[in-house]
């Protein structure tokens, strides 16, 4: 099975990168109930190679531009391999005090990688939702004095983030009770970022109506273009109002790894909590979501249950994580983090990363060149938004850009996901995948100009 995988990193050129498979197809192909009895398993790796391979879209491709990237490494697969066979579920200190303990030290790690500050404590958690999901409870407790645990919520309280932030704010906020009305999408600069000012208008309105601000949450590193939330500025609007904030860096926190790009956390000591993803950019196979709170006795109280079968003789004395999160059981993700950041080291990560970033800066640069082509966000990280203009209207745009992507995707050679900007369809191109080398990016480059030579 290793050599198996092994072979498949090797040879991910040779696949096509999202899978053409139609809906359907797979499902189609798989009986519709278990087998009675087992089957050996060379009968099921052969219908994993017929079946289940052509269904697959390859995230580890170099030509891997869609959406964020969502990395895997050797040494993580490795640890994964090892996780799988130790079988433990992790979800008190006795449970594995081993995984608990190694979740403590290298969420420490990387809190100081990064830069946030030394009084930060860090859990794991499956997905930056969840972390979100956790951020949006606990500033719901906070604001409430505990009853809306003890009582429900009787709303009115309020939580706002920028019209960038991920759908997951939105989704953690029905999951909470705060209600769909009770979300307030701030207004954005022209780089898509925060203005701090309609955020302090926003809060002070809400206010006056008798309503209670409650969390604010930031993002460094929007979904659709990259965009920064200054964090200094709404730091001191929350702290002004008395309002919790979190930070999604779900994908750009990766990128305070180099220190040319700390400036994104400029103003992070105003956070209450914080989340990014290891998962996404820092080579450790999903799911890894590294999860910072300021305050870990409020995340407690806010989640903590206290079932007799649960209770150890060591519960003063150690850190129960079930209880810095939404499920009881936990996966022992630590162990693939620490064999990443060992086998990396901080500078192996760093070079990747600032790989990533340096080949978004030529291919941004080669973009401003084009005649037809226009940049449509600025680039901070790996991401570069742009679309082809050649001066017809914009419904015509953006059909054309449309017909543009599809032909791109539809070469097998790469793979680029949209969005819409300004009101703009826009596409992504995601420079972050482990394997991507500048060959590679040179070669989309090529399918992007002969592309875009047979649309036009
Ligand atoms: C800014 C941002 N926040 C949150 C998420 C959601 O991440 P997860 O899949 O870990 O919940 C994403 C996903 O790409 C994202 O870009």
């Amino acid at each position: 099975m290793v050599d198996r995988v092994a072979d498949y990193l090797d040879e991910l050129e040779k696949y096509p990168v999202a899978s053409g498979v139609g809906p359907g197809e797979v499902k189609s192909r798989l009986p519709g109930a278990a087998p009675l009895k087992g089957e050996s398993m060379d009968a099921v790796m052969k219908d994993f190679e017929e079946i289940i391979m052509p269904g697959i879209t390859h995230w580890q491709h170099p030509g891997w531009f869609a959406y964020f990237p969502a990395n895997n490494s050797p040494s993580s697969i490795l640890a994964e391999i090892l996780t799988a066979g130790l079988g433990a579920q992790c979800m008190v200190w006795q449970t594995s005090p081993a995984a608990t303990e190694l979740e403590e030290v290298v969420t420490c790690w990387l809190r100081d990688m990064i830069g946030l500050p030394k009084d930060m404590a860090g859990v794991i958690q499956s997905t930056a939702s969840e972390a979100t999901l956790c951020s949006l409870i606990t500033a719901r407790e906070k604001a409430t004095g505990f009853e809306s645990n003890k009582k429900g919520l009787n709303s009115g309280l309020v939580v706002y983030a920028s019209t960038e932030a991920h759908s997951s704010v939105d989704k953690g906020a029905k999951i909470a009770g705060f209600g769909e009305e009770n979300i307030r999408r701030i207004p954005v600069d022209e780089n898509f970022a925060m203005i701090p000012e309609k955020l302090e208008e926003q809060i002070k309105a809400d206010r006056a109506g008798g309503l209670v601000p409650s969390c604010v949450v930031a993002t460094v590193g929007t979904t659709s273009s990259g965009a920064v939330d200054p964090l200094e500025q709404i730091g001191e609007v929350c702290r002004r109002n008395d309002v919790f904030l979190h930070v999604d860096g779900a994908y750009a926190g990766t990128a305070a790894v180099v220190p040319e790009k700390r400036w994104i956390l400029d103003g992070v000591e105003h956070a209450d909590s914080f989340v990014f993803n290891p998962h996404k950019w820092m080579l450790v196979n999903f799911d890894c979501s590294a999860y910072f709170v300021k305050d870990a006795g409020l995340l407690v109280r806010s989640l903590e249950i206290h079932p007799e079968y649960l209770k150890t003789g060591v519960d003063s004395e150690v850190v129960n994580f079930r209880d810095w999160g939404i499920p009881l059981g936990r996966r022992f993700r630590a162990l693939k983090l620490w064999f990443v950041l060992r086998s990396y080291g901080l500078e192996g990560i760093r070079d990747i990363v600032s790989r990533h970033m340096e080949l978004a800066q030529e291919i941004k640069k080669r973009v401003e060149e084009h005649e037809h082509l226009e940049l449509m966000a600025p680039v901070h990280f790996g991401l570069v938004c742009f679309r082809l203009n050649d001066g017809r209207g914009e419904r015509e745009l953006e059909v054309l850009n449309h017909g543009f992507l599809q032909n791109l995707n539809e070469t097998g050679k790469m793979f680029l996901t949209h969005t819409m900007l300004d009101k703009k369809y826009v596409l992504r191109m995601s420079i972050g995948s482990r394997t991507t080398q500048a060959r590679h990016v040179d070669a989309a480059w090529d399918t992007i100009m002969n592309t875009a030579g047979e649309v036009l």
